[in-house]
Formats: structure tokens, sequence, C-alpha cells
């Protein structure tokens, strides 16, 4: 399950250092990551493709963090944006924009161009109104646009409907019929240039089949791209490959690399990955402390100092995190708890029914939660986001400062006297 964090005297450890101690110096609620496994998890896509070209993009929306991508951008990684804002971060965590991939439905013109002028690898595009859009936007600027187009392959992913992304249904991509069409417009147009092919058919996949019945359907539509005339230099196979987060027993990063490598076997273009979950989903836990223990006639409740606002991913998607306690021996009675936090909503669980030893005080670590954890907290009911840390070996970094009040109320004021 967690990839950097281990038992040590029966004490929870993040590489070398002791959670408690994290929690003693920045509080909690806190999120703390483990650089060794995030590197770990990135070498393991990287290695699996050593011999054809490749460039493992990571997904920023996973984990946003500066330290994170630039732990990241040190390995030569590159990444998938969704925003301006994500190429800024990539840019100020010292990553090459001629390594970035720009996906997304809905790039606005002032961020098409800022990727433009930053000189990005690739735009995905995702519709005709937006090749045409970019096209525009070029113009202006007297630039080229480098363009993949997302297709849409129709492909039941077997992954939860929020999270799904590759069907007929779903607003992503190109649909499959229509991407010759559209691949030839885009190649007649003077400011795109038509350099790969993309798809993304959902996340947290846990079979290798979905991606290979993808990749199939991609190599059919290049074959027929070849005949008129268009040829690629890249297929960007999308991100989406699921952690173990309970008992799902997906392939492990080496496994899905090799199993892409061997679908592209007769094609040399060069091989475009896009995870987010697998680098640093199994690299975080979200630390936590105990405030009550409360017994109602029907339910145990441990109400701890972390909430929805801090971990959306139990009420958004029924996600399942482990709960671990932080020192493994404790003298208090089993029982069976919902763990949830301060916040005025029945969502507001982070786990439900869960066997555990439990006083007020106790620190717990909610497991698996470095992807799409910290990066979907919000501030409602006015609480400040918690820190980031990252530990490496015994050094620890405070990644990002745990908020003010006073952060939360910037750009606010009130209303003329
Ligand atoms: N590429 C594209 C175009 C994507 O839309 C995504 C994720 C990825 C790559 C990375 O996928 P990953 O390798 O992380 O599965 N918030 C949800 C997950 C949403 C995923 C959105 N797209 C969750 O907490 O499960």
């Amino acid at each position: 399950m967690l990839a950097g964090f281990s038992f040590q005297g029966g004490v929870l450890n993040a590489e070398g250092v002791a959670l408690p101690e994290l929690a003693a110096e920045f509080g909690t609620p806190c999120y703390v990551y483990s650089r060794q496994a995030i590197e770990s998890r990135w070498r393991a896509f990287d290695a699996a493709l050593a011999a054809r070209r490749r460039l493992v993009c990571y997904s920023v929306k996973a984990n946003s963090n500066l330290a994170v991508l630039n732990i990241l951008a040190r390995l030569g990684s590159g990444f998938d944006i969704v925003s301006a804002g994500e190429l800024q971060r990539v840019i100020r965590a010292g990553g090459e924009p001629g390594k970035v991939v720009f996906s997304g439905v809905g790039k606005r013109p002032d961020e098409m161009a800022f990727a433009l002028e930053q000189g990005i690898k690739c735009f995905n595009v995702e519709s005709a109104g937006e090749l045409l859009r970019l096209n525009a936007v070029a113009a202006d600027l007297h630039k080229t646009a480098p363009v993949s187009l997302r297709v849409n392959p129709d492909i039941d992913a077997e992954t939860h409907p929020h999270i799904s992304t590759g069907l007929r249904e779903n607003k992503f991509g190109v649909a499959f019929e229509l991407a010759p069409a559209l691949y030839q417009e885009a190649a007649a147009l003077e400011h795109i240039e038509v350099v790969g092919i993309d798809c993304h058919i959902g996340s947290q996949i846990i079979n290798l089949r979905p991606f290979k019945d993808a990749l199939q359907r991609l190599l059919g539509l290049i074959d027929r791209l070849e005949d008129g005339g268009i040829t690629l230099r890249h297929i960007d196979v999308g991100g989406g490959l699921g952690i173990r987060y309970r008992e799902e027993a997906p392939p492990a990063a080496e496994e899905y690399a090799r199993a892409v490598a061997e679908c592209l076997a007769d094609v040399a273009h060069e091989i475009i990955l896009e995870p987010g979950r697998a680098i640093v989903g199994n690299a975080g836990v979200l630390l936590t402390r105990v405030l009550y223990l409360n017994a109602t006639p029907c339910r145990n409740f441990a109400v701890v100092d972390a909430a929805m606002n801090d971990l959306i991913r139990p009420a958004l998607y029924d996600g399942w995190h482990e709960i671990r306690r932080v020192s493994e021996a404790s003298d208090a009675e089993e029982l069976v708890y919902d763990v949830v936090g301060p916040i005025c909503e029945t969502a507001d669980f982070l786990a439900r029914e869960r066997p555990l030893r439990l006083r007020q005080g106790d620190l717990l670590a909610i497991c698996s939660t470095g992807a799409y954890g910290f990066i979907m907290a919000s501030n409602y009911n006015s609480r400040p986001r918690g820190a980031e840390l990252i530990v490496d070996g015994d050094q620890i970094h405070e990644a990002r400062r745990r908020e003010t009040i006073a952060d939360l109320m910037r750009g606010e004021c009130l209303l003329p006297a």
C-alpha cells in the first residue's frame, strides 16, 4: 500500500522521520510525502520504456506542490498540464516547457497564447472549435502550434463513473469516427503542425485490458491517417494506471509500461505517458489527530481534525483510504468507528465502519492520499489548509506552510460605509 512509509519501533515513519515528530512541529492535519517513493515510481515508468524514445509526463493535477514538481523536474520528467496555472507551476519548479503536453476540453485563448510563448511540446486538442481557436491564436503570435488530437476510443475503463473518460458519452476527446476528418482539417491549417495522437480513458484503472484495447484502436487510426498522408511523431497513451488503496491488485508501473511498449512494438513513434496517481498516490499520507470519540446509540464516531475539505475523495467518489494508527500499540478496546471530520455535512466522513482501537488525542495516518488529496482541498467552513511536508531520508522539507485565517480572508473586503 504505502511506499516510503514503515513502522519502526512500533511507530509509523516517513523514510527516517517518525510521524509524531512531524505532528508536534507542524501540527495536524498535514500531508506528508516521501521523496524516495515519488522518485522510484517515476523511474519505474521511465526505465520500463528505456529501449524507446519516450517521455513520462507526470500529470500535474494529481499533486502540484512546487517541491513535488521540482523532485520530478530534476529527474528529467515531462509534465501533463490542464491550465496556464499548472504551466506556471511547472516552470517555477524548474520543469522544461519543451516537455509539457497541454490537455483539457476548455483551454482559453490566453492560456493557449501563454503556452505557445513558452514553447510547449504539444497541445492535446479535444474539439474542432478548439483546433480553430488555437490556429487563430497561433496566427496572431506568428507561431505554429504542435498538436495531437485527443481521440475518444469509446472504451470502458471499468472504473468509477466520475473518473471514467473514454466512453462516447463522456465530454472528453474527439469522437473516434470523426477523428480522420479533423486530422485532415488540422493538417491543412497554416498555424497548426500535427505531431501526434492522444487518448486518456479514465483513472484508477486496475486492468491492462482497457489500455490495450484503446491502443489497438489508436493503431488502427494511425494506419488510416498514414494512408491519408498524415504521419505522426508520438503516441500519447494518457494516464490512468490505478494504485492499491484496499485490495485492488493493479499492475505495477513496470508491467503497465512494458505492456504499452509491447502493444506499440511495430511502430517507432515516441511514447508519451501521463501518469499522476501511480506516481504520487501511495507516496503520501494525511496525518490527523482524534479530537473526540462519540458513541451514539447506533454508531461510534471518531471525530478527527481532518475533514472533507482536506480530503474529499471519500465523499465524492466513495474513495476508500486505509486508516492506520501512527503508534501501533493501544490499550483501547477495538470498536467499529466511522471516522468523521468537524464539518457540518453528513458527507463529511473519511472512513466508515473501521475496526480501530482509539483514544482521544491519538494520531492517525490516512493512507494513499498523495494524489488528489491536498490538491482537491478547499477552505469550506473557513478551515485553513494544513501543511505539506516532504521527507527525504532524515530531512524534513516544509513544502507548503499551513494556511492562516488571514490567508483565507486575503482579497476579500467589506462594503463601503
Ligand atoms: N491525463 C489526463 C488527460 C487526465 O485527465 C488525467 C486525470 C491524467 C492524465 C492522470 O490520471 P491518473 O494517472 O492520475 O489516473 N480526482 C479523481 C481523479 C481524476 C482524474 C482526472 N484526470 C480521484 O480522486 O480519483
